[in-house]
């Protein structure tokens, strides 16, 4: 059996051309409730398999992932650089793999504590008393953390110069990939370039100095064997691309979700507050403080499951590959639909509320997916978490905050967002005795 003529068939984008990403995310849900939990549609014209059930995400992303190559569209793949790490299958991308876990595994960020949390503090501050745009301003923090991540404290020296070109860089991911003079693709490659430039400099003076390092790096130039300066900036600009935007996104989301649960808000903000109580005024958390925040973590937990910012990823079948009687044939598309599955009700009852305590008991096995599942599974798990903790931290043990307007809709930008980026202000709380 093929999908292409026996199941059943859900062709509403055959056809168009462009296609907006909200439309197809809004839709990916009608598309279960209508046709399963395995079905084939046409993306701009492309046959894909989409799927909605744990066990063929499994299938795709675990058990026979070296059947399915991710896949990206050419725009972006220029942009970050061909040799990044997400579009590689085999012995290149585990080696990277191994190389990027080095730098964020737990024992590698437990250090970074005190450095995250000046960088969340300092944030804090220059909000205070002004109306903001979490989401934007929560791009600044992840960018910062994932700087030091990168460079170590270094990052501060290169900061301001990375941040320019990045921030010209990034307006062209989504863009048409037309080079010509004046179009948002050929400003983002210019500015890729000098990137590339500063990147090039800074490890030349790394290799000068000959010191070694534990951030991301130092894990990359002291592989044996070694990779090539140009594999090593087309994966930094991958790391910052992948760390950057996301966690902002969850932290937005954390703030509505905390803002309009005033219960939730305010048992976490107990729980902050008994970490601060057995410290002195101005002293840093540790790494063993940040294991002591359970209703956090179910807090960042729920709001992964109820925002799954990242709603899909993309493979493709590298040969015709055979699930459960049907045929997948190669080069076609599959999408496993991460959302769908966090929001099915027969894996989490009454999906739409946010409900941390859910999470007390652990959900079951590849039903919560936020990071991925399998080889392409998020390696920055941990580093996401920890900084959200962070700022999560100080945000409710000093600050209060309100929506400004209207926080209902979802944008997409390209990542599931609050609209408009959830405007609030943010207030600094009395001082109290703790
Ligand atoms: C809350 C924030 C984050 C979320 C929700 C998230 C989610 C994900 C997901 C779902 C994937 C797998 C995509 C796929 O299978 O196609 C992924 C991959 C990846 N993430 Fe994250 N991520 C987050 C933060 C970070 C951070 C902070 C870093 C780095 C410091 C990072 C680095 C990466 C990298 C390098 C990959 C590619 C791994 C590979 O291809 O082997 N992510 N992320």
């Amino acid at each position: 059996m093929s999908f292409s003529n026996q199941n059943r068939k859900g062709q509403c984008f055959k056809n168009r051309k462009f296609i907006k990403i909200e439309i197809f995310e809004r839709n990916l849900m009608m598309f279960y409730d209508r046709y399963g939990s395995v079905f084939k549609t046409h993306v701009l014209g492309c046959p894909c398999v989409m799927i909605s059930s744990p066990e063929a995400a499994k299938f795709v992303l675990v058990t026979k992932s070296h059947l399915f190559k991710p896949t990206f569209p050419a725009s972006k793949e220029r942009m970050l650089g061909k040799q990044a790490i997400f579009f590689h299958q085999g012995d290149y991308h585990a080696k990277l793999r191994k190389l990027v876990l080095r730098a964020f595994m737990p024992e590698s960020i437990r250090n970074m504590v005190p450095d995250i949390e000046s960088i969340a503090q300092d944030s804090l501050r220059s909000w205070e008393g002004t109306m903001i745009n979490t989401y934007q301003e929560m791009k600044t923090y992840t960018f910062n953390v994932a700087l030091l991540s990168i460079f170590g404290k270094d990052e501060v020296l290169y900061r301001e110069d990375l941040k320019r070109c990045y921030y010209i860089l990034e307006k062209g991911y989504n863009s048409m990939p037309v080079n010509l003079p004046g179009t948002l693709f050929h400003k983002s490659m210019k500015a890729r370039k000098e990137l590339s430039q500063i990147l090039a400099r800074i490890l030349s003076e790394r290799r000068q100095n000959g010191s070694s390092h534990n951030d991301l790096l130092g894990s990359f130039m002291g592989d044996k064997e070694e990779l090539t300066d140009e594999q090593i900036a087309d994966n930094i600009i991958g790391v910052i691309f992948a760390a950057r935007d996301t966690t902002a996104s969850v932290m937005s989301w954390i703030l509505k979700y905390l803002a309009e649960n005033p219960n939730v808000l305010e048992a976490v903000t107990e729980e902050q507050m008994a970490i601060r109580k057995d410290k002195e005024e101005g002293e840093s958390l540790t790494w063993g403080d940040t294991k002591k925040m359970p209703l956090t973590s179910r807090v960042i937990q729920e709001t992964l499951r109820v925002a799954s910012i990242l709603s899909f990823t993309f493979r493709e079948a590298v040969e015709d590959v055979e699930y459960e009687g049907y045929l997948i044939p190669k080069g076609w598309k599959v999408l496993p639909l991460f959302r769908n599955i966090h929001h099915s009700a027969d894996i989490f009852s009454n999906p739409g509320k946010f409900d941390p305590s859910r999470f007390e008991v652990a959900p079951k096995p590849n039903t919560f997916m936020p990071f991925g599942n399998g080889t392409h599974s998020c390696p920055g798990n941990e580093l996401a978490k920890l900084e959200m903790s962070i700022m999560i931290h100080h945000l409710t043990t000093k600050y209060s905050w309100s929506i400004v307007g209207a926080s209902d809709g979802i944008q997409y930008g390209p990542f599931a967002l609050p609209q408009n980026g959830l405007p609030i202000v943010l207030a600094r709380k009395p001082e109290i005795e703790v």
